[in-house]
């Protein structure tokens, strides 16, 4: 498949800016990253360009992301989505960190680079130390044809189309999807079942409806935005597949409206930041509709408990009164929620910032990619 690129994409097409006719191109996004890419015969995802066979794919024993800022995030949500259906052991760091640190590199292990621009220099300088060390990487990349694609050779092209807001929106929600495919080639070469493989693969399908429906909500979603812009600080907090969403709603939050947000792991909280929570400290709490929502309404409670307000943002059916403000989503496959689960963020933290009056594609102090280190 291929993108083609001419004038009209650099065209605002009647939106106020480039960041939300990003958001609003995701659906469209996901619909071509998936062209092709979805097998329905053998209930599995097909990655041609990864170059990795079954048996190669069997001789995987770990995979580990590279990333900066909210591609090491999205890298986050694809370990996770290994781990669940693969059963392999994975993890994501920052680029930046495993160049520096004189990494131990494993033959077995998948190496996955990921970068929208694909001219990330920490991201470029980690993929040149693995090559060198004979560490097998394979590219995650928007840009057809740049430093990272090329470098790597072989990979997943996301088909995004341009990106030019400096907040990613619509490539990272193509690279969590793109992870969902590895991992779900990774499972049905594994233990992952034909049952699940078609639950996962008609997921996948119906995400870009899902995302385009939790879009035709973006007025409410305005008004809670509206209703906490006043807020010295806000908590984003997750538990475990939602907790790298959760990291990717304050990173988008701190990132245009300057407003500190700090991400929590939900069980984390009561040993050191519940001393922080009052009425001025809002917490955006994620709460999917899976096996943790018992777990997640009590670490609402205790936030409740200490005065903090709580804007949930959830596809499951909350106590009546539980909390301040409610963004609703859709029900997707769980394992997908935590990429369902960013959209409202983006929409949220826009909003915030546009009530604040933030130059919203171009946040001061900041590049669209950070090609030095
Ligand atoms: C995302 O909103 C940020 N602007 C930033 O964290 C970005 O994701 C990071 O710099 C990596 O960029 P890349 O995907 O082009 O490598």
């Amino acid at each position: 498949t291929t993108v083609d690129v001419d004038d009209t994409d650099f065209q605002l097409d009647g939106y106020d800016n480039f960041m939300h006719k990003e958001m609003h191109e995701q659906p469209e996004a996901i619909r071509r990253a998936l062209l092709g890419r979805l097998d329905e015969r053998f209930s599995t995802a097909r990655l041609g360009g990864i170059n990795l066979d079954a048996r190669a794919l069997r001789a995987v024993r770990s995979v580990k992301f590279l990333g900066c800022g909210s591609a090491y995030y999205a890298g986050q949500i694809g370990a996770n989505l290994v781990e669940e259906l693969a059963r392999l052991p994975a993890d994501a760091e920052p680029a930046s960190e495993f160049r520096y640190r004189n990494p131990v590199i494993d033959g077995d292990t998948l190496y996955v680079a990921v970068s929208q621009s694909g001219e990330t220099a920490d991201t470029l300088a980690a993929v040149r130390e693995l090559q060198r060390k004979g560490g097998q990487v394979i590219g995650v990349v928007n840009v057809v044809g740049s430093a990272i694609a090329r470098e790597c050779g072989h990979g997943v092209l996301l088909h995004s189309g341009p990106e030019v807001s400096v907040a990613s929106t619509k490539a990272v929600t193509s690279m969590s999807f793109s992870f969902a495919l590895l991992a779900l080639l990774l499972g049905r070469v594994r233990d992952l079942s034909v049952a699940n493989g078609t639950r996962l693969v008609n997921g996948l399908a119906a995400l870009p409806e899902l995302l385009a429906e939790i879009l035709a909500t973006e007025d409410q979603i305005a008004k809670v935005a509206d209703r906490f812009h006043e807020a010295r600080g806000m908590f984003f907090i997750g538990r475990v597949r939602c907790w790298p969403a959760a990291r990717e709603g304050a990173q988008k939050l701190k990132e245009i409206s300057y407003v500190h947000a700090e991400a929590y792991q939900a069980s984390e909280l009561k040993h050191g930041p519940l001393a922080l929570i009052d009425e001025t400290m809002p917490s955006v709490v994620l709460v999917p509709d899976d096996e943790l929502l018992a777990k997640n309404v009590g670490t609402i409670e205790q936030i409740k408990a200490r005065g903090g307000p709580v804007i949930a943002v959830t596809n499951a059916d909350l106590p009546a009164g539980l909390v301040d403000a409610e963004i609703r989503v859709p029900h997707a496959t769980p394992e997908l929620d935590p990429i369902l689960l960013t959209i409202p963020l983006q929409l949220f933290a826009y909003h915030l910032a546009l009530r604040l009056g933030r130059d919203i594609d171009k946040p001061r102090n900041l590049a669209k990619s950070v090609t030095v280190e």
